[in-house]
Protein backbone atom coordinates (compact mmCIF):
# COMPACT_ATOMS: atom_id res chain seq x y z
CA UNK A 1 0.00 0.00 0.00
CA UNK A 2 2.82 2.21 1.09
CA UNK A 3 6.14 1.36 -1.05
CA UNK A 4 4.60 2.41 -3.98
CA UNK A 5 4.30 6.20 -3.31
CA UNK A 6 6.55 8.97 -4.68
CA UNK A 7 6.74 11.90 -2.82
CA UNK A 8 4.50 14.50 -2.88
CA UNK A 9 5.28 18.01 -4.41
CA UNK A 10 5.65 20.52 -1.36
CA UNK A 11 2.86 22.68 -1.10
CA UNK A 12 3.25 26.15 -3.25
CA UNK A 13 3.07 28.05 0.16
CA UNK A 14 3.57 26.18 3.45
CA UNK A 15 6.14 24.30 2.12
CA UNK A 16 8.55 27.23 1.55
CA UNK A 17 7.95 27.91 5.05
CA UNK A 18 9.20 24.17 6.03
CA UNK A 19 12.03 25.37 3.80
CA UNK A 20 13.00 28.16 5.27
CA UNK A 21 13.09 26.57 8.73
CA UNK A 22 15.77 24.49 7.76
CA UNK A 23 17.89 26.92 5.84
CA UNK A 24 20.88 28.23 7.69
CA UNK A 25 21.57 30.98 6.30
CA UNK A 26 21.65 33.50 8.71
CA UNK A 27 20.04 36.25 6.87
CA UNK A 28 17.06 34.48 5.69
CA UNK A 29 14.19 36.17 5.09
CA UNK A 30 10.83 34.63 4.53
CA UNK A 31 7.88 36.59 2.79
CA UNK A 32 6.27 33.24 1.66
CA UNK A 33 3.24 32.64 3.79
CA UNK A 34 0.22 35.24 4.68
CA UNK A 35 1.24 35.87 8.07
CA UNK A 36 1.42 39.28 9.77
CA UNK A 37 4.72 40.29 11.48
CA UNK A 38 5.19 43.74 13.83
CA UNK A 39 8.23 45.93 12.85
CA UNK A 40 10.24 43.98 14.95
CA UNK A 41 9.60 40.89 13.00
CA UNK A 42 7.57 38.64 15.32
CA UNK A 43 4.16 37.81 14.93
CA UNK A 44 2.25 38.90 18.03
CA UNK A 45 -0.56 37.77 19.92
CA UNK A 46 -3.52 40.81 19.91
CA UNK A 47 -3.66 42.25 23.05
CA UNK A 48 -7.62 42.43 22.70
CA UNK A 49 -7.42 38.57 22.25
CA UNK A 50 -5.02 37.99 25.59
CA UNK A 51 -7.57 40.46 27.33
CA UNK A 52 -10.34 37.97 26.18
CA UNK A 53 -8.52 34.96 26.73
CA UNK A 54 -8.55 35.52 30.37
CA UNK A 55 -11.68 36.30 30.60
CA UNK A 56 -12.47 32.50 29.12
CA UNK A 57 -9.87 30.92 31.26
CA UNK A 58 -11.71 32.17 34.33
CA UNK A 59 -15.46 32.18 33.37
CA UNK A 60 -14.80 28.71 31.20
CA UNK A 61 -16.90 25.78 32.85
CA UNK A 62 -16.54 23.15 30.14
CA UNK A 63 -14.76 21.34 27.26
CA UNK A 64 -18.00 19.69 25.91
CA UNK A 65 -18.60 19.46 22.45
CA UNK A 66 -19.63 23.09 20.47
CA UNK A 67 -23.24 22.31 19.70
CA UNK A 68 -24.80 22.95 17.35
CA UNK A 69 -22.10 21.52 15.42
CA UNK A 70 -22.60 24.44 13.49
CA UNK A 71 -21.55 26.86 16.29
CA UNK A 72 -22.75 28.95 19.26
CA UNK A 73 -25.01 31.77 18.40
CA UNK A 74 -23.03 34.47 20.19
CA UNK A 75 -20.54 33.44 17.59
CA UNK A 76 -22.52 32.76 14.09
CA UNK A 77 -24.20 36.27 14.65
CA UNK A 78 -21.23 37.89 15.75
CA UNK A 79 -19.77 36.86 12.06
CA UNK A 80 -22.77 37.89 10.13
CA UNK A 81 -22.68 41.71 11.82
CA UNK A 82 -19.15 42.04 10.99
CA UNK A 83 -20.14 41.15 6.95
CA UNK A 84 -23.46 43.21 6.82
CA UNK A 85 -23.22 45.45 9.52
CA UNK A 86 -24.76 45.66 12.90
CA UNK A 87 -28.44 46.44 11.90
CA UNK A 88 -28.83 44.72 8.68
CA UNK A 89 -31.78 42.17 8.67
CA UNK A 90 -29.24 39.56 7.77
CA UNK A 91 -27.98 39.94 11.01
CA UNK A 92 -30.92 37.89 12.99
CA UNK A 93 -30.59 34.99 10.68
CA UNK A 94 -33.40 33.71 8.81
CA UNK A 95 -32.20 34.24 4.85
CA UNK A 96 -29.04 34.15 6.51
CA UNK A 97 -27.00 30.99 7.90
CA UNK A 98 -23.35 30.48 9.36
CA UNK A 99 -22.00 28.05 10.14
CA UNK A 100 -18.14 28.09 12.57
CA UNK A 101 -15.78 26.09 10.77
CA UNK A 102 -12.26 25.76 11.32
CA UNK A 103 -10.66 28.44 9.54
CA UNK A 104 -11.04 29.93 6.21
CA UNK A 105 -9.79 27.18 4.64
CA UNK A 106 -12.19 24.70 6.75
CA UNK A 107 -15.00 27.36 5.28
CA UNK A 108 -13.78 26.63 1.59
CA UNK A 109 -13.97 23.03 2.36
CA UNK A 110 -17.18 22.65 4.15
CA UNK A 111 -18.95 24.77 0.69
CA UNK A 112 -17.11 22.65 -1.91
CA UNK A 113 -18.39 19.52 0.21
CA UNK A 114 -22.07 20.50 -0.07
CA UNK A 115 -21.73 22.16 -3.42
CA UNK A 116 -20.58 18.59 -4.24
CA UNK A 117 -23.25 16.72 -2.34
CA UNK A 118 -25.67 18.81 -3.44
CA UNK A 119 -24.99 20.23 -7.20
CA UNK A 120 -22.51 17.78 -7.84
CA UNK A 121 -22.41 18.64 -12.03
CA UNK A 122 -21.55 22.33 -10.77
CA UNK A 123 -18.04 23.87 -11.70
CA UNK A 124 -16.12 26.19 -9.15
CA UNK A 125 -14.69 29.38 -11.18
CA UNK A 126 -11.76 30.95 -9.78
CA UNK A 127 -9.96 34.06 -11.02
CA UNK A 128 -6.40 33.89 -12.91
CA UNK A 129 -4.10 33.95 -10.82
CA UNK A 130 -5.82 33.25 -7.36
CA UNK A 131 -4.38 31.66 -3.79
CA UNK A 132 -2.64 28.43 -4.71
CA UNK A 133 -4.66 25.88 -2.48
CA UNK A 134 -8.06 27.27 -4.24
CA UNK A 135 -8.59 24.78 -6.81
CA UNK A 136 -7.01 22.22 -4.29
CA UNK A 137 -9.52 22.51 -2.02
CA UNK A 138 -12.52 22.15 -4.11
CA UNK A 139 -11.02 19.81 -6.34
CA UNK A 140 -10.24 17.62 -3.33
CA UNK A 141 -13.93 18.18 -1.98
CA UNK A 142 -15.07 16.14 -6.01
CA UNK A 143 -15.80 19.67 -7.48
CA UNK A 144 -14.52 20.51 -10.95
CA UNK A 145 -12.60 23.92 -11.69
CA UNK A 146 -11.98 26.50 -14.53
CA UNK A 147 -10.80 29.70 -14.23
CA UNK A 148 -11.70 33.36 -15.17
CA UNK A 149 -9.61 35.93 -16.28
CA UNK A 150 -8.80 38.43 -13.64
CA UNK A 151 -5.27 40.33 -13.80
CA UNK A 152 -2.78 41.53 -16.32
CA UNK A 153 0.49 41.03 -14.55
CA UNK A 154 2.58 43.44 -17.39
CA UNK A 155 0.29 46.61 -16.99
CA UNK A 156 -0.29 45.48 -13.20
CA UNK A 157 -4.13 46.45 -13.63
CA UNK A 158 -7.36 44.20 -13.51
CA UNK A 159 -8.68 42.70 -16.73
CA UNK A 160 -12.55 43.79 -15.62
CA UNK A 161 -13.68 43.46 -19.01
CA UNK A 162 -12.57 40.05 -19.76
CA UNK A 163 -14.05 39.16 -16.57
CA UNK A 164 -17.30 39.86 -17.39
CA UNK A 165 -17.63 38.46 -20.90
CA UNK A 166 -15.84 35.37 -19.60
CA UNK A 167 -18.65 35.28 -16.48
CA UNK A 168 -21.28 35.94 -19.19
CA UNK A 169 -20.14 32.32 -20.80
CA UNK A 170 -20.48 30.70 -17.60
CA UNK A 171 -23.89 28.32 -17.89
CA UNK A 172 -25.96 28.88 -15.01
CA UNK A 173 -25.60 27.49 -11.76
CA UNK A 174 -21.71 27.57 -11.93
CA UNK A 175 -20.23 29.30 -8.57
CA UNK A 176 -18.05 31.86 -9.38
CA UNK A 177 -15.01 32.25 -6.23
CA UNK A 178 -14.55 36.48 -5.72
CA UNK A 179 -12.21 37.81 -2.99
CA UNK A 180 -13.84 40.05 -0.72
CA UNK A 181 -10.76 42.68 -0.66
CA UNK A 182 -6.99 42.22 -0.61
CA UNK A 183 -7.01 39.76 -3.74
CA UNK A 184 -4.70 37.16 -3.10
CA UNK A 185 -2.31 36.94 -4.75
CA UNK A 186 -2.63 40.21 -6.61
CA UNK A 187 -3.62 43.02 -4.12
CA UNK A 188 -5.92 44.17 -6.57
CA UNK A 189 -9.43 44.96 -5.86
CA UNK A 190 -12.36 45.46 -7.71
CA UNK A 191 -13.82 49.22 -7.66
CA UNK A 192 -17.52 49.31 -6.13
CA UNK A 193 -18.61 50.30 -9.46
CA UNK A 194 -16.65 47.45 -10.94
CA UNK A 195 -18.38 45.15 -8.52
CA UNK A 196 -22.01 46.27 -8.57
CA UNK A 197 -21.36 45.21 -12.36
CA UNK A 198 -19.96 42.02 -11.44
CA UNK A 199 -22.80 41.65 -9.32
CA UNK A 200 -25.50 42.32 -11.90
CA UNK A 201 -23.78 39.70 -14.04
CA UNK A 202 -23.75 37.18 -12.05
CA UNK A 203 -27.69 37.72 -11.35
CA UNK A 204 -28.32 38.21 -15.00
CA UNK A 205 -26.45 34.29 -15.25
CA UNK A 206 -28.18 32.62 -12.22
CA UNK A 207 -24.62 32.11 -11.26
CA UNK A 208 -23.56 31.35 -7.55
CA UNK A 209 -21.19 34.10 -5.92
CA UNK A 210 -18.90 33.01 -3.29
CA UNK A 211 -17.13 35.05 -1.66
CA UNK A 212 -13.77 34.18 0.29
CA UNK A 213 -13.72 36.94 2.85
CA UNK A 214 -9.71 36.59 4.57
CA UNK A 215 -8.44 40.28 4.92
CA UNK A 216 -11.51 42.18 6.24
CA UNK A 217 -9.98 45.61 7.74
CA UNK A 218 -6.62 44.74 5.86
CA UNK A 219 -7.59 47.12 2.78
CA UNK A 220 -9.31 50.17 4.34
CA UNK A 221 -11.73 49.57 7.12
CA UNK A 222 -13.61 46.80 9.21
CA UNK A 223 -16.88 48.18 7.15
CA UNK A 224 -15.32 49.85 4.21
CA UNK A 225 -13.53 46.32 3.27
CA UNK A 226 -17.09 44.62 3.30
CA UNK A 227 -18.96 47.21 0.85
CA UNK A 228 -18.01 44.93 -2.44
CA UNK A 229 -19.56 41.90 -0.32
CA UNK A 230 -22.82 43.73 0.58
CA UNK A 231 -23.25 45.11 -2.82
CA UNK A 232 -23.28 40.91 -3.70
CA UNK A 233 -25.56 40.56 -1.14
CA UNK A 234 -28.03 42.95 -2.31
CA UNK A 235 -27.62 42.64 -5.90
CA UNK A 236 -28.16 38.08 -5.79
CA UNK A 237 -30.20 35.99 -4.32
CA UNK A 238 -28.05 33.24 -3.33
CA UNK A 239 -24.46 33.88 -1.83
CA UNK A 240 -21.98 32.02 -0.27
CA UNK A 241 -19.42 33.51 1.89
CA UNK A 242 -16.28 32.28 3.98
CA UNK A 243 -15.00 34.56 6.51
CA UNK A 244 -11.38 33.63 8.17
CA UNK A 245 -10.64 35.36 11.42
CA UNK A 246 -6.44 33.65 10.87
CA UNK A 247 -5.35 37.32 9.79
CA UNK A 248 -7.47 40.24 11.39
CA UNK A 249 -7.57 38.77 14.61
CA UNK A 250 -3.69 37.29 14.21
CA UNK A 251 -5.67 33.77 15.11
CA UNK A 252 -3.70 31.80 12.94
CA UNK A 253 -2.95 28.39 14.67
CA UNK A 254 -6.97 28.21 16.46
CA UNK A 255 -8.53 27.53 12.85
CA UNK A 256 -11.42 30.15 13.66
CA UNK A 257 -13.21 30.91 10.66
CA UNK A 258 -16.97 30.89 9.51
CA UNK A 259 -19.43 29.40 5.98
CA UNK A 260 -22.25 32.00 5.95
CA UNK A 261 -24.77 31.05 3.24
CA UNK A 262 -27.37 33.79 1.70
CA UNK A 263 -30.65 32.21 0.91
CA UNK A 264 -34.01 33.46 -0.84
CA UNK A 265 -35.67 32.68 2.15
CA UNK A 266 -35.44 31.52 5.70
CA UNK A 267 -37.03 27.94 5.06
CA UNK A 268 -35.08 27.48 2.51
CA UNK A 269 -31.66 28.93 4.55
CA UNK A 270 -32.88 26.46 7.02
CA UNK A 271 -32.44 23.14 4.87
CA UNK A 272 -29.23 24.65 3.45
CA UNK A 273 -28.15 24.69 7.61
CA UNK A 274 -29.26 21.00 7.82
CA UNK A 275 -26.79 20.00 4.60
CA UNK A 276 -24.32 21.57 6.17
CA UNK A 277 -24.18 20.21 9.37
CA UNK A 278 -24.07 17.00 7.95
CA UNK A 279 -20.94 17.77 5.77
CA UNK A 280 -19.69 19.23 8.69
CA UNK A 281 -19.99 15.68 11.17
CA UNK A 282 -19.26 13.76 8.56
CA UNK A 283 -15.94 15.34 7.94
CA UNK A 284 -14.82 16.79 11.35
CA UNK A 285 -17.58 16.39 13.06
CA UNK A 286 -17.68 19.52 15.23
CA UNK A 287 -15.24 22.95 15.27
CA UNK A 288 -12.91 23.59 17.45
CA UNK A 289 -14.27 26.20 20.55
CA UNK A 290 -11.34 28.45 21.67
CA UNK A 291 -10.96 30.71 18.89
CA UNK A 292 -14.37 31.37 18.54
CA UNK A 293 -15.15 32.07 22.08
CA UNK A 294 -12.44 34.48 21.95
CA UNK A 295 -13.68 36.48 18.83
CA UNK A 296 -17.09 36.42 20.10
CA UNK A 297 -15.71 37.62 23.25
CA UNK A 298 -14.22 40.82 21.49
CA UNK A 299 -16.62 41.40 19.23
CA UNK A 300 -19.40 40.92 22.40
CA UNK A 301 -17.60 43.95 24.05
CA UNK A 302 -17.45 47.19 23.65
CA UNK A 303 -14.25 47.69 24.94
CA UNK A 304 -12.38 44.74 23.40
CA UNK A 305 -13.87 45.46 20.32
CA UNK A 306 -13.01 48.98 19.81
CA UNK A 307 -9.34 48.02 20.57
CA UNK A 308 -9.47 45.19 18.13
CA UNK A 309 -10.33 47.73 15.67
CA UNK A 310 -7.47 49.84 16.76
CA UNK A 311 -4.93 47.21 16.47
CA UNK A 312 -6.24 45.86 12.87
CA UNK A 313 -6.01 49.63 12.16
CA UNK A 314 -2.36 49.18 13.67
CA UNK A 315 -1.33 46.45 11.59
CA UNK A 316 -3.12 47.80 8.68
CA UNK A 317 -0.75 51.09 8.39
CA UNK A 318 2.53 49.27 8.95
CA UNK A 319 1.94 47.38 5.89
CA UNK A 320 1.00 50.25 4.09
CA UNK A 321 4.10 52.41 5.23
CA UNK A 322 6.32 49.05 4.90
CA UNK A 323 4.89 49.26 1.26
CA UNK A 324 5.69 52.91 0.88
CA UNK A 325 9.60 51.69 2.19
CA UNK A 326 10.00 49.16 0.01
CA UNK A 327 8.75 50.72 -2.97
CA UNK A 328 11.35 53.58 -2.58
CA UNK A 329 14.17 51.27 -1.63
CA UNK A 330 13.41 49.02 -4.50
CA UNK A 331 13.97 52.26 -6.75
CA UNK A 332 17.02 53.50 -4.78
CA UNK A 333 18.39 49.94 -5.84
CA UNK A 334 18.09 50.65 -9.80
CA UNK A 335 15.07 48.24 -9.91
CA UNK A 336 11.69 48.75 -11.81
CA UNK A 337 9.25 45.88 -11.16
CA UNK A 338 7.09 47.13 -13.46
CA UNK A 339 6.69 49.36 -17.23
CA UNK A 340 5.37 52.14 -14.51
CA UNK A 341 7.93 51.98 -11.92
CA UNK A 342 7.40 50.75 -8.46
CA UNK A 343 4.04 52.74 -7.29
CA UNK A 344 2.04 49.46 -8.14
CA UNK A 345 3.32 48.55 -4.67
CA UNK A 346 1.64 51.34 -2.63
CA UNK A 347 -1.66 51.03 -4.49
CA UNK A 348 -2.14 47.41 -3.74
CA UNK A 349 -4.49 46.28 -1.19
CA UNK A 350 -3.47 44.05 1.87
CA UNK A 351 -0.38 41.87 2.52
CA UNK A 352 0.81 40.72 -0.61
CA UNK A 353 2.44 42.68 -3.57
CA UNK A 354 2.21 40.59 -7.04
CA UNK A 355 5.79 41.46 -7.82
CA UNK A 356 6.29 40.69 -11.12
CA UNK A 357 9.43 38.26 -10.75
CA UNK A 358 9.36 35.56 -12.69
CA UNK A 359 9.55 31.53 -11.51
CA UNK A 360 13.26 31.75 -12.38
CA UNK A 361 14.16 35.15 -10.39
CA UNK A 362 11.76 33.79 -7.56
CA UNK A 363 14.42 31.10 -7.34
CA UNK A 364 17.17 32.56 -7.46
CA UNK A 365 16.10 34.53 -4.63
CA UNK A 366 15.76 31.91 -2.33
CA UNK A 367 19.28 30.11 -3.72
CA UNK A 368 21.61 32.54 -3.78
CA UNK A 369 19.86 35.11 -0.79
CA UNK A 370 18.00 32.99 1.14
CA UNK A 371 15.27 35.44 0.21
CA UNK A 372 11.38 33.48 0.04
CA UNK A 373 8.93 34.66 -1.83
CA UNK A 374 5.97 32.55 -3.45
CA UNK A 375 6.25 31.05 -6.81
CA UNK A 376 4.15 33.15 -8.72
CA UNK A 377 6.27 35.82 -7.30
CA UNK A 378 3.97 36.82 -4.82
CA UNK A 379 5.66 38.92 -1.62
CA UNK A 380 4.24 39.16 1.39
CA UNK A 381 4.91 42.66 2.61
CA UNK A 382 3.53 42.26 5.84
CA UNK A 383 7.11 39.92 6.30
CA UNK A 384 9.29 43.14 5.51
CA UNK A 385 10.97 45.96 8.26
CA UNK A 386 13.32 48.39 8.26
CA UNK A 387 15.69 45.55 9.31
CA UNK A 388 15.35 43.27 5.74
CA UNK A 389 14.22 45.63 3.05
CA UNK A 390 17.34 46.98 2.36
CA UNK A 391 18.40 43.06 1.56
CA UNK A 392 15.73 42.22 -0.16
CA UNK A 393 15.72 45.26 -2.18
CA UNK A 394 19.35 44.71 -2.82
CA UNK A 395 19.07 41.12 -3.59
CA UNK A 396 16.32 41.44 -5.91
CA UNK A 397 18.37 44.24 -7.68
CA UNK A 398 21.03 41.31 -8.24
CA UNK A 399 18.10 39.20 -9.14
CA UNK A 400 16.30 41.07 -11.94
CA UNK A 401 19.87 42.56 -12.94
CA UNK A 402 19.27 46.02 -12.16
C1 LIG B 1 -1.43 32.59 2.31
O1 LIG B 1 -2.00 32.79 1.24
O2 LIG B 1 -0.20 32.63 2.43
C2 LIG B 1 -2.23 32.32 3.54
O3 LIG B 1 -3.59 32.32 3.23
C3 LIG B 1 -1.80 31.13 4.30
C4 LIG B 1 -2.08 29.83 3.60
O4 LIG B 1 -2.67 28.96 4.25
O5 LIG B 1 -1.70 29.65 2.44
Amino acid sequence: MFDILEMAPPDAILGLTEAFKSDSNPDKVNLSVGVYKDAAGGTPILECVKASERQILESEESKTYVNPNSGTPQYTQAVRALLFGKDHDLVDGGRAITAHTPGGTGALRVAGDYLHLLHGGATLWLSNPTWANHAGVFKAAGMQTNTYPYFDATSNVITVEKMIDKIKTIPSGDVVLLHGCCHNPTGADLTLQQWTTVAETLKARQLVPLIDFAYQGFAVGIEEDAAGLRIVCELCPEVMICSSFSKNFGLYNERVGALTVVAESSATAAKVLSHIKRCIRTNYSNPPAHGSAIVSTVLGDCQLRQQWIQEVEQMRNRINTTRQQFADSLTNAGVNLSNQGNAFITEQNGMFSFSGLSKDQVGALRERYAVYVVGDGRINVAGLTEANIPFVSNAIAQVVGA
